[in-house]
């Protein structure tokens, strides 16, 4: 297949104009991996922040490949309320317009991140009364939010990383001292009724790593508590980071275990969205050819899996140039090694991952979701 050359992507970006106008000189980009995941019935995007807008390479190479976004952190309530007398949708509607122009989808991530870490400030240190004033806050959050941007956004993570990793036990926050733990279920049931088109997701950082386990389990519990309730809930997202083990070290036992957690979501009836992927090499020898051959064979082995599942139908990439990636600030490698965990470096060449992923979709069973209508 041809490569998307380093050139045609400079030579894009340093014109401000779309790939289609590169210079004949260059050889012609590969098949979108918009395009190979399309022809299975799978969307194919990333996250992206507002202030990458500004930057035309990088918006090249969005326009070539994805056919959806995601908000890597306007959706978030740190973003649209950072005090409690703010709102900010500026960032949100930037990416929005941005995705509406260029004919792009929208994923909606998260309407709340239940997670005192990432609450905002003054939210963590506000004592409710009791649940009804909780809700008296959040419902009408969630309205302005989702309905705001309805019947945009095809999907919501409607709830973000509110069961504990290591216990698998709900997380405590200020809401959920005054509501219990049906902040969750209310939180679904509001979305549902400002969102109606939009299909609903739990997403979860849980994994084949060795440390998973009680994670895992914990949100098989939270999902059969959600569908036992009839909770308005149509899909996991399963963030598919993996950053404690490394991408040598998913092994055939590991592989096991995750089949099992992937197969008792799917026996719930649930859809799987893989929401935010990208591989960490914090603990890799620096070499970018090593790196870039272990990343790209883990990806390949970890997509084969997940689109085996028919109920995949979502891949979004957790950003797609390295520069740009969280990961250079969480667990940073201890050397002052670029990390390399995205399908473009940072000079914006496509990297043997990019290939890993164009090769997953290529081989991924087709859909059955297609075939209706
Ligand atoms: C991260 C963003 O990438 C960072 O810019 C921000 O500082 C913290 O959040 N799981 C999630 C995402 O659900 O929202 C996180 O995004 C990455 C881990």
């Amino acid at each position: 297949m041809t490569q998307f050359t380093r050139r045609a992507v400079l030579a894009a970006g340093s014109a401000a104009i779309g790939l289609a106008s590169v210079s004949a000189r260059a050889a012609p980009p590969a098949t979108p991996l918009k395009t190979l995941a399309a022809a299975k019935g799978i969307g194919f995007g990333t996250a992206l922040s507002a202030s990458h807008l500004a930057d035309p390479a990088y918006m090249a190479i969005v326009r070539h490949e994805c056919a959806s976004l995601v908000a890597e952190n306007e959706h978030k309530m740190y973003t649209i309320i950072p005090t409690a007398d703010q709102e900010n949708y500026a960032p949100a509607d930037a990416l929005r317009d941005f995705a509406v122009a260029n004919g792009l989808r929208m994923r909606g991530h998260t309407l709340l991140w239940h997670h005192p870490r990432w609450m905002p400030a003054w939210l963590n240190e506000t004592t409710f009364t009791d649940g009804r004033a909780a809700e008296a806050f959040l419902g009408p959050y969630i309205d302005r939010v989702a309905g705001r941007y309805a019947p945009f956004i095809y999907s919501w993570d409607v709830i973000n990383e509110t069961v504990d990793d290591a216990t698998g036990a709900l997380r405590e926050t200020s809401l959920s001292r005054a509501m219990g733990h049906s902040v969750i279920d209310f939180c679904f049931h509001r979305a549902r009724a400002a969102a109606p088109t939009a299909t609903l997701a739990y997403n979860d950082y849980m994994s084949w790593e060795s440390g998973s386990a009680a994670h895992r389990r914990g949100v098989l519990k939270l999902l059969e508590g959600l569908r036992a309730r009839n909770v308005p809930i149509d899909a996991l997202g399963i963030q598919s980071h993996s950053n404690y083990d490394m991408p040598d070290e998913f092994t055939p036992a590991k592989q096991r275990a995750w089949r099992e957690f992937c197969d008792a979501v799917v026996g719930m009836g649930l859809k799987i969205y893989l929401t935010e992927f990208d591989v960490n090499d914090t603990r890799l020898s620096a070499g970018k050819r090593h790196r870039d051959r272990l990343i790209a064979s883990y990806t390949k082995d970890y997509l084969d899996i997940m689109f085996s599942y028919d109920a995949v139908e979502d891949l979004m990439m957790w950003g797609m140039i390295d520069k740009y990636s969280w990961l250079q600030d969480f667990l940073p490698r201890t050397d002052d090694v670029e990390k390399r965990p995205t399908l473009y470096d940072s000079n914006y060449a496509p990297k043997p991952m990019r290939e890993a992923v164009a090769a997953a979709l290529a081989g991924a069973p087709a859909r059955s979701s297609m075939q209706v209508g």
